[in-house]
Formats: C-alpha cells, sequence, structure tokens
C-alpha cells in the first residue's frame, strides 16, 4: 500500500472507532461531550482551545486520542461569556491525565483571570491509572484553581457520569452541582471497597446515585431525570448570577406579578398557631411570576432557599418552611441556609428573608450531631454578610432562631412583621410553664388557667406591635403590602456601603 492508502485507511478506521465510541456512550443514554457543550452553548458560539494536545508518551502508543479526553473553551450563554471544559468518557474513561488536567487548569485560569463563570461537565474514571502521580498533581493544580476562584467567578459543576475518588472534591469545592438520576453518581469509595472493607452490598445508584445526593447528603444541588434539562439548569442559574464578584447583577426588564393575588396573603397565615401552610405560595405571590428558582429543593426541606426577581432584579431567598418539621432549624437546615447566603453574599445578591420559626430542633439526635455548631454557621453567615438584608415575619420568630434569621441585632437592614408575627423568647405553651409554674402547679382547673395564661402572653409579651414598640422591627406591615414595601425598601439598600473590617478571613465554625 502506498503512502496515501495507508493514511486514508487510518482516518477510516479511527472515524470507525469514534462512531462506536459515541454509539457506546448513547446506549447509556449519555451524550458526548460536544453534544453536551452545543446544549450549553448559544449556537456557533463555542471556542475551542487545545483541541490537538497530546496525550503523555505512554499513553499515545496505545491510543488514538487527540485532546486527550476533554473539550475545553470558551462560549457564549445568553450572550454572556463562559468557560467550560467536558471530559469524554469516549477516551479512556475520560480519565483525567496529565495533558487532560493542564487543559482543565487552562480554562480555570483563564476564567478566573477575565471574570467569567467556570462550568465543568463531568463524566470521568478519575485519575488516570497509567500515568501515576502526574495525574495526581493535574487533580491538586485544579483543586486549588477551584479555591482560588472561589468568590470571585461563580463555578459550576454537572455531573454526567462517574466521579469516583478524590475526583468528587472539585465539584465539592464549587458553587454548585447538578447531577442526573440514573447516569451520574459520586462517591468517594465504590461499592467494590464498600464490600471489601465493610462487607456491605450497595448499588451505585444506592451509594452516591444523584436522588441520594440531592436528598440525603446534601452534595447535589440540583437533580434531573436528563442529561439535557440538567445542563439547561446552567443556562437558567447563569441568568440569575453576576459574571464575577464586581459584575453588575443581571436585570430582566420583562416584569409580570400577581396583583390579583397580593389580597389572598392578608388570609393566608392560619388562626391556629399549629396548622402549617405553604411558605412557597407566600414567595411565588411576593416575587415577579414564575421567577422562583429553587435551590436543594430535595434537601432539608424545613428550610427553602433559592433565587427570584423582585421588580425584575435578582435576589436570594431564605424561608423556613412551616409545612415541614413546622419549620424548625435542624443541622441540615442550618448548613443548607448558611451556604446559600454566603454564596450571595460572595455576589452582591440581596437577600429576602421570610421567617416563621419556632426554634432550633430540639432533642439528642440533635445536640450530639452538632446543632450548636452547625447552627453557628447560619448565625455567622448572616452576620457577616455585607448585601442588602430584609426579613419579613410572618408568624413565630421564637428564641435564637428569631435572632438568627437575619434579625436586625446581627445586621439586618430592615425587619418587617406581618400583625399574625409572634416575637417572643420563647412560645407561649412552654414560655408559661416556666414563668407561671408555681400558679399552674396550685390551680384547681389547670387546663383553664393555661388557656388564659397563653393568651395573655400572646396579647401582651409575643406579639409584634410590642416588637414594635421597643425597636426591634422596623414596621408592621399589611401582608398585601409587602411587595410594594420589599421593592421600595431594596431600592433604599441600593447603595448600602457596610464592609467587615480588614483581616485575612474570619474563621467560620466549620
Ligand atoms: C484509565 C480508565 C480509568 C482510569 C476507566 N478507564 N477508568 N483508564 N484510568 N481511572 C478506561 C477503561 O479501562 C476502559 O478502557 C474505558 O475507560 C471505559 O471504562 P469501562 O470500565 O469499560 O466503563 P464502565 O463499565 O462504564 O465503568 C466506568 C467506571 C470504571 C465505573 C468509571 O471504569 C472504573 O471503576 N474505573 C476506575 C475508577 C477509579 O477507581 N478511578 C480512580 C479513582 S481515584 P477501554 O480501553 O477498555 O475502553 C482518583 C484519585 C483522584 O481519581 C485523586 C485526587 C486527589
Amino acid at each position: 500500500m502506498n503512502k496515501r492508502k495507508v493514511f486514508e485507511q487510518r482516518l477510516k478506521d479511527l472515524k470507525e472507532k469514534e462512531e462506536l465510541a459515541v454509539q457506546k456512550q448513547h446506549l447509556k443514554l449519555k451524550l458526548t461531550a460536544r453534544e453536551r457543550l452545543n446544549i450549553l452553548f448559544d449556537e456557533g458560539s463555542f471556542f475551542e482551545l487545545n483541541t490537538f494536545i497530546e496525550p503523555a508518551k505512554a499513553i499515545k502508543k496505545t491510543q488514538n486520542s487527540f485532546g486527550d479526553g476533554v473539550v475545553v473553551g470558551r462560549g457564549l450563554i445568553q450572550g454572556r461569556s463562559v468557560f467550560a471544559y467536558a471530559q469524554d468518557f469516549t477516551v479512556m474513561g475520560g480519565s483525567l491525565g496529565y495533558a487532560h488536567g493542564m487543559k482543565i487548569a487552562k480554562v480555570q485560569e483563564m476564567a478566573l483571570k477575565f471574570g467569567a463563570p467556570c462550568v465543568g461537565l463531568i463524566d470521568s474514571g478519575g485519575a488516570r491509572i497509567q500515568e501515576g502521580i502526574n495525574s495526581l498533581s493535574a487533580y491538586a493544580r485544579i483543586f486549588k484553581n477551584n479555591v482560588r476562584s472561589s468568590g470571585i467567578i461563580p463555578q459550576i459543576s454537572v455531573i454526567l457520569g462517574p466521579a469516583a475518588g478524590g475526583a468528587v472534591y472539585s465539584p465539592a469545592i464549587t458553587d454548585f452541582i447538578i447531577m442526573t438520576n440514573d447516569t451520574s453518581y459520586m462517591f468517594v469509595t465504590g461499592p467494590d471497597v464498600v464490600k471489601e472493607v465493610l462487607n456491605q452490598d450497595i448499588t451505585m445508584d444506592d451509594l452516591g446515585g444523584g436522588n441520594v445526593h440531592a436528598e440525603k447528603s446534601g452534595v447535589a444541588h440540583f437533580v434531573f431525570e436528563d442529561e439535557e434539562h440538567a445542563i439547561l439548569q446552567v443556562r437558567k442559574l447563569l441568568s440569575y448570577i453576576p459574571l464575577n464578584n464586581f459584575d453588575p447583577l443581571p436585570i430582566s426588564y420583562d416584569v409580570e406579578f400577581n396583583q390579583e393575588r397580593q389580597d389572598y396573603l392578608n388570609n393566608i397565615v392560619p388562626d391556629d398557631p399549629n396548622r402549617p401552610y405553604d411558605m412557597k405560595e407566600i414567595i411565588n405571590i411576593l416575587i415577579d411570576s414564575n421567577t422562583f428558582l429553587e435551590v436543594h429543593e430535595k434537601y432539608a426541606q424545613n428550610i427553602i432557599v433559592g433565587f427570584g426577581r423582585l421588580d425584575g432584579k435578582t435576589i436570594g431567598i431564605v424561608a423556613n418552611q412551616p409545612k415541614v418539621m413546622a419549620g424548625t432549624l435542624d443541622n441540615n437546615a442550618s448548613i443548607k441556609g448558611a451556604r446559600f447566603v454566603r454564596f450571595c453574599d460572595s455576589f452582591n445578591i440581596p437577600l429576602l428573608v421570610l421567617e416563621d420559626v419556632p426554634g432550633f430542633m430540639p432533642g439528642e439526635e440533635q445536640e450530639h450531631t452538632g446543632i450548636i455548631r452547625n447552627g453557628a454557621k447560619l448565625l455567622y453567615a448572616f452576620c457577616e454578610s455585607t448585601v442588602p438584608r430584609i426579613t419579613i415575619i410572618t408568624r413565630k420568630a421564637y428564641g435564637g432562631a428569631f435572632v438568627v434569621m437575619n434579625s436586625l441585632g446581627i445586621g439586618g437592614d430592615f425587619n418587617f412583621a406581618w400583625p399574625t408575627a409572634e416575637i417572643a423568647v420563647m412560645g407561649p405553651a412552654g414560655a408559661i410553664k416556666i414563668v407561671n409554674r408555681a400558679e399552674l402547679a396550685a390551680a384547681e382547673d389547670k387546663a383553664a388557667l393555661e388557656k388564659e395564661l397563653i393568651e395573655k402572653y400572646k396579647d401582651e409579651i409575643a406579639n409584634p406591635f410590642k416588637a414594635e414598640e421597643l425597636g426591634m422591627i422596623d414596621d408592621v406591615i399589611k401582608p398585601s403590602e409587602t411587595r410594594q414595601v420589599l421593592i421600595t425598601a431594596f431600592d433604599i439598600l441600593s447603595n448600602k456601603q457596610y464592609s467587615q473590617p480588614e483581616r485575612k478571613h474570619g474563621n467560620i465554625p466549620l
């Protein structure tokens, strides 16, 4: 065969191999790296870098691999600049060799230098075994870049296949993790090691599938049925957040809201303080229509966090959910809330807090798993944040939880209460048992006295007008006027100038 024919034959072999690899990927209900990037970016906007980089010499002998198993570059999302890398599982299982790792490090470093978000589409068997510690050192550089970029540019990881071993730690450092239900999984050690060390049988899905991380561990912020929706979520998420910590917030000029439903807010809180209601309904009525983007929807549902738009401007929302565990703050809710508050503060996103919280969750289990340490995270996060912060107290605001949920005392800029608010050191039932112990012990009709004392406590102590008299809140407002009050109050705060004292960094109770 002459040289040309050899060359043509090789090209044909390569094409067949590539087609086979793509088919294998599709059979697993997974897309290829380039197909994924096409969904992520505005059409035709992807500018690829290092397309033909060579893999390490030892690998080159056995594999046909330009680009070393990862596609990297810059594209546009709604016309805004975003860097990305997409691992290619069809090349050595997307494993991370040295050249592969350096390509990722390069886009991370460019994203940081040019002030644009960095998105990772992850589908990888982890460190490339044949390249030994060279691949580990590449991981090390990626982790360092993740931390260096934290709080300066948004970082988002979409897990679209395996992420195992130390490889989970790059996504874990980023701001948001998005997973798919059945085709992605994350774990530090896989089912084989679990069997060997603990003699337990567990599937990959049960150990680290998308649902497990969205509901139980809280590792995943979002989970979707398929890859397309998972990737599109990046576009949606970025529409709320700035490109970097100096970039202004994106504004939507297409503002719609439900004027008719504002009146419904006057009746939404039930008369019986023990009856639940859905705080998400209040959120959706207050903010611009259809703009609520909930984060961690399935995890620690006793607190709600997410982004929304108010009069076209992005806000971060943190709200107690009376429908789940009466909205009490437990370990998971505190951690979830704290992380969200810190994200918003890093990127100058104003915070709205909707409060109905009977307190921190009592009990041995919570105490022994660190409610002191974890509750302190939420407290710390609010105290250190310098963005505009407004609280609306819809019902209960008791004890430490009242203080933690962005009270004026810890630097909240405005606290407003609805007439249904109950603000005090503790709930009436608990309070009268302590303050009126002797009286109750001596009473003939204990139940009647209890009822009477509870009513008295509510009227004289736990009422919002009392809190206003004492200067603990700024005003009692009509629920139906809340949206307008919020728009005005955030407008007043739009030029807020407040910063923490200079220091290397604080020591959040991790
Ligand atoms: C080199 C790898 C690889 C790896 C997969 N491949 N993982 N090559 N290094 N880490 C190759 C396979 O040899 C195979 O090549 C191709 O990718 C596809 O893999 P399959 O096993 O056929 O695919 P599948 O059945 O879907 O299984 C995927 C998998 C499995 C679950 C990811 O491949 C696996 O368990 N890989 C090892 C995972 C792991 O332990 N990695 C190290 C983690 S430690 P051929 O040529 O046959 O197509 C780590 C340290 C990071 O990452 C430390 C940072 C601090």
